[in-house]
């Protein structure tokens, strides 16, 4: 076996080919966790600025409700950039391909990392909730472009753990942002522009490396029917010279798909086949923003404070470091104990840990603080084991080539849509409720708990064609078209009444 290989579970190996391009793929998650993560520290900081800006301007100081407004606005604006571009994810990868959108996309990292980094010199808030909206923008396309590329590039064996690397590298990116927005480090008065400049390191790295990435050979062949590259893909990512089994598996992939129409986005929504599991897509990425878990990591250091903690940005850091190692952890048991599972173990130790978080707030008095510490950092532990990683690439399993972009597109609004609520609900729901806000969030889970429990069906080592055959996306074998198309829809119907019978 040449250098470099390394075998794995399931015979395949990871090629420096395979390698490189998820490295390269997931620089942009880098930035996507980065950007949720880096204006969290300096807000305060940043505000004085906004004061000043607006001095500068106006000759008066700015009143506190419009510099709220205008903070608000810089946070928020992020995901409405996420949501616009991540309906276009289906499109974008469609017409250039999914490498050359990549490529394309580092451009709105330059434009909105350029736009934050200049503001402070060019006395500009405009310049900054611009930049902010900008590189909403790429992170949107980020976070459906990367998922598809690593889940088209990865062996069945392998998908799953390669999958939850894009997850990795989010919590990566919020980690590093944690770390570098310390006062001590780029956090400052000074820096803070160096702090939302960075954000354009990793893209110069990805523009450096794309082209050295193998095009998506299943993106190649069954949209570009261009056998031959997609071949030479093949040999490169799998190092292996014979391929002929896995252009086999695409070339019946093609074949069905070639009987289907074009799927749009609508009609994922009108067909009985795809309603299913794009019903099962959307449910699964509201599951990971409505846990509770962006309101831990927008107010975790106000919710250290509250329940005594000494040094709460240490804690919140400490948070940081529990959010990586375990999604090392689910990276390793996802290909072993199944997606189902942990996404179940995953919400089921959150509700039991948002429960607790509860209690210790509620009663901060008599219940010492390391005991919320702890909820807190079991929260996140199990946030990162299920619904952290599992939704992103689990969308791009459940559908067959013809539908997937448009999935992929709803799956990722969706997402945007939840973390924007959040994102903006938060603060007033906790104003509102008090310490009980995670009696919310328990609650929510509980739910999605039981609905992975009879709607979720288990992905781990089926080929993407068996997936959707079993939603009767398409008959399982050509041969037996007809009989198996009637079965098909009679499963979805059936599906379709349980779901019925537990609504
Ligand atoms: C803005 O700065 C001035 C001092 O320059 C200060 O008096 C005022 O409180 C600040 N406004 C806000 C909303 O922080």
């Amino acid at each position: 076996m040449p250098a470099g290989f390394q075998q794995l579970n399931g015979g395949e190996t990871v090629t420096r080919t395979l390698a490189l391009s998820v490295f390269t793929a997931v620089l942009g998650s880098l930035q996507f966790g980065y950007n949720i993560g880096v204006i969290n520290a300096p807000q305060k900081i940043i505000e004085q600025d906004y004061n000043a800006t607006w001095q500068h301007r106006y000759g008066e100081p700015i009143s506190p409700g419009t510099l709220t407004s205008l903070w608000s606005l810089s946070v928020a604006i992020f995901s409405i950039g996420g949501m616009a571009s991540s309906f276009c994810v289906g499109f974008v990868s469609e017409w250039l391909g999914r490498r050359k959108a990549m490529l394309i996309n580092n451009l709105f990292a330059f434009i909105g990392g350029g736009l934050m980094g200049m503001s402070k010199i060019c006395r500009s808030i405009e310049m900054m909730v611009l930049g902010r909206f900008v590189i909403g923008a790429y992170c949107g396309l980020a976070s459906g472009l990367t998922p598809m590329y690593v889940g088209e590039i990865a062996p069945t064996s392998l998908r799953g753990a390669l999958g939850t690397l894009h997850q990795l590298a989010i919590v990566t990116g919020i980690l590093i942002a944690q770390v570098l927005g310390l006062e001590a480090l780029l956090g400052s008065e000074a820096l803070w522009p160096v702090l939302l400049g960075v954000t354009v390191l990793p893209t110069v790295l990805q523009m450096a490396l794309l082209p050295f990435c193998p095009e998506s050979p299943r993106f190649l062949y069954i949209v570009r029917s261009q056998e031959h590259q997609a071949k030479n893909g093949l040999r490169r990512l799998t190092g292996r010279h014979d391929v002929g089994d896995l252009l086999a598996e695409m070339k019946e992939e093609k074949r069905r798909m070639d009987m289907e129409r074009k799927v749009s986005i609508p009609e994922l929504f009108r067909s009985n086949v795809y309603r299913q599991p794009m019903f099962i897509a959307i449910l699964l990425q509201l599951s990971q923003q409505l846990s509770g878990v962006n309101a831990i990591f927008y107010y975790s250091t106000s919710i250290f404070m509250r329940a005594g903690v000494q040094s709460p940005v240490y804690a919140t850091i400490g948070a940081g470091v529990v959010n990586c190692a375990f999604t090392v952890v689910s990276l390793f048991l996802v290909e072993r104990m199944g997606r189902r599972t942990l996404h179940m173990l995953g919400l089921g130790g959150m509700c039991v840990c948002a429960l607790v978080m509860t209690l210790a707030l509620a009663l901060s008095d008599s219940i010492p603080p390391f005991v919320s510490m702890l909820a807190i950092f079991g929260f996140v532990a199990f946030f990162e084991i299920g619904p952290g990683p599992i939704p992103w690439f689990f969308v791009a399993e459940l559908f067959s080539q013809g539908p997937r972009p448009a999935a992929m597109a709803v799956a990722g609004f969706s997402n945007w849509t939840a973390n924007f609520l959040i994102g903006m609900g938060f603060q007033s729901l906790a104003d509102l409720c008090g310490p009980y806000v995670f009696l919310i969030f328990a609650g929510l889970l509980l739910f999605f708990l039981v609905f992975t429990f009879f709607r979720v069906p288990e992905t781990r080592g089926k080929t993407f064609d068996q997936i959707s055959a079993s939603f009767g996306q398409r008959p399982v074998s050509g041969m037996m078209d007809m009989d198996l198309g009637l079965d098909a829809d009679k499963l979805s119907t059936e599906l379709d009444c349980l779901g019925d019978d537990l609504n």
